[in-house]
């Protein structure tokens, strides 16, 4: 099977990244969690005490960060980790996973020009293809040819308790109403933005995943590839000429 660009997007708690790590396993292909990149560059804007309103900082801040994603180590994997993270070599996986840093992670994904400069460097990252990648933007901006894309949703308060479930797994001591709100402030902020905001491209496929676990979710996502691969090759072999 060819290698198809496969995007996956939604809201906080959706799934995508379990999702899209399964399904990139089980195709073999390369896994890319985009919403790490705002992330890790949100905890640096805060490690380095700049302000999410100080758009000039932070751009020269996302312009002089290297960010790397690489596959995590078995024990990693054990303990959720999808892809570890560096920032400027440093790994810091579990660091941009506090609800500190995804509120900080989702302001400065406001900006504009922070957003181009990490924009360029997943498409570098997915340049290839044979790539799962998700996030918020990745049908409509990273890669609006992407041959696959997924819109995945599920029910808000589903969405909270998922990641409310990971807070208390990590021993995090966080308030279920307190998750509700940092998802639900998220969310909003994520699809009312001016720049690229969370919205289902037109050619995405809503897979709403609320009743599903994440290995039925995966298994209907290579299902949805296998039928569009097949697709590609009957439109290919029809342009050729083919018997
Ligand atoms: O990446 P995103 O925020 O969309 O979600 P995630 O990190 O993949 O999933 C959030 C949590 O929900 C994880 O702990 C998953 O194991 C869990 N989950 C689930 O229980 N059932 C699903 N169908 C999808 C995710
Ligand atoms: O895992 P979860 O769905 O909670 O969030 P994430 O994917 O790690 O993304 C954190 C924040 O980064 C989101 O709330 C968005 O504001 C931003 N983000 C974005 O704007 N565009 C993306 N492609 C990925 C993430």
């Amino acid at each position: 099977m060819p290698k198809l660009t496969i995007a996956i997007d939604g809201p906080a708690g959706s799934g995508k990244s379990s999702v899209a790590r399964l399904v990139a396993q089980l195709l073999g292909y390369l896994y890319l969690d985009s919403g790490a990149m705002y992330r890790a560059l949100a905890l640096k804007a805060l490690q380095e005490s700049i302000a999410i309103e100080d758009q000039e900082q932070l751009v020269k801040l996302a312009k002089n960060t290297h960010i790397e994603l690489q596959s995590p180590t078995a024990e990693q994997e054990r303990s959720g980790a999808k892809n570890r993270v560096f920032l400027d070599g440093w790994e810091v996986t579990q660091a941009i996973r506090t609800a500190e840093v995804a509120q900080a992670a989702s302001r400065l994904a406001t900006v504009g020009p922070v957003r181009e400069v990490l924009v360029a460097e997943q498409q570098r990252a997915g340049a290839g293809g044979g790539v799962v990648m998700e996030g918020r933007d990745i049908g409509t901006v990273v890669f609006p040819k992407a041959e696959l894309k997924i819109f995945l949703e599920a029910a808000p308060q589903v969405r909270a308790e998922r990641r409310w479930k990971e807070h208390q797994e990590k021993g995090d001591k966080i308030a279920l109403a307190e998750v509700v709100i940092e998802v639900q402030e998220r969310d909003l902020r994520d699809r009312e933005r001016k720049v690229s905001p969370l919205v289902r491209a037109g050619d995405a496929v809503l897979v709403d995943n609320t009743a599903m676990d994440i290995e039925e979710t995966a298994r209907l996502v290579v299902m949805l590839a296998r039928e569009r691969d097949r697709e590609l090759a009957k439109t290919l072999s029809e342009a050729r000429g083919d018997a």
